[in-house]
């Protein structure tokens, strides 16, 4: 749009002063929160929300969870506070958005950090942990079938992650899925074995869902932080490719999207 900055205008809401954040004018809804506890909760109060739906719906409950810094409060938060221990684990599959081809006991490891501060503490069964074993070959060929397998007894329709939450590299990355990457736009695959990034370390071949398994999603939530990455949403506001920012590729066909934000993601300085 001609003299667009981007940005919504300022929004009133009634019940708090987050108000005075201006969001980037983003595909789908924006959450946006001065306080990062606050985000936090609005994060994982809508997770509860889905996983008490679908357990009543499907008896089950899909997620996909991302690796890097930003989710990791959010992760403790769910096992530590005691809003959130009617968590439905017992009956939650879970899923690796991406994972970096090194051993599980390499901290680099996304799986390590979902293990540490979920599965160790949750009663979630072993048999529904599914991590991607990216150091094997054909690693992405062998998620994939497990993925179909797990979710080919629901009806048709039904059958896709039913919650996958994302994060942002400050070059539009989301998974490990980089600027021009072959998981942009493969029709088929649900998941892809991937090159090492050159825009975003660590610098290791990846493992990836691909932007087709994300976009099948019933809700996908974007969780972005940071002052580092205003610019990229700006970017994506303002209708970037996504062989060029990535995340502008997640748009859920027959689902649901959710950006996240703090203040400064939004470009606003912290009152
Ligand atoms: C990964 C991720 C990746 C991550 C972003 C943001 O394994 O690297 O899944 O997509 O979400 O790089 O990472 P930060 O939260 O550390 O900024």
């Amino acid at each position: 749009m001609e003299g667009s900055t981007g940005h919504e205008d300022l929004e009133i809401r009634v019940e708090g002063l987050d108000s005075e954040i201006a969001r980037p004018r983003l595909p789908g809804r924006v959450v946006a929160r001065h306080c990062t506890d606050e985000l936090l909760d609005a994060v994982a109060f809508d997770l509860l929300v889905h996983a008490a739906n679908c357990t009543r719906e499907f008896g089950d409950f899909h997620l996909a969870l991302s690796g890097g810094r930003t989710p990791l409060p959010l992760y403790e938060r769910l096992m530590y506070d005691p809003r959130f221990r009617a968590f439905p684990w017992r009956r939650t599959h879970l899923w690796v958005v991406d994972e970096r081809c090194v051993p599980f006991e390499d901290e680099r490891s996304n799986f390590a950090r979902l293990k540490e501060t979920i599965v160790d503490h949750s009663d979630i069964p072993p048999e529904q942990v599914h991590p991607m074993l990216a150091a094997m070959p054909d690693a992405a060929a062998r998620y994939e079938r497990e993925l179909r397998e797990a979710l080919g007894w629901r009806a048709k329709g039904h059958d896709r992650l039913d919650f996958v939450l994302l994060g942002m590299g400050a070059d539009g990355h989301t998974a490990s899925i980089f600027p021009g990457s072959p998981a942009l736009d493969s029709p088929e695959r649900l998941a892809m074995d991937v090159p090492a990034p050159t825009t975003a370390s660590p610098a290791v071949p990846r493992c990836t869902l691909t932007m087709r398994a994300i976009n099948a999603a019933r809700f996908v939530a974007a969780l972005v932080t940071g002052a580092d990455k205003a610019d990229m949403l700006v970017r994506v506001a303002e209708g970037a490719s996504p062989a060029e920012v990535p995340i502008a590729g997640v748009r859920p066909a027959a689902g649901e999207l959710r950006w996240f934000l703090d203040a400064a993601a939004c470009g606003a300085a912290k009152m």
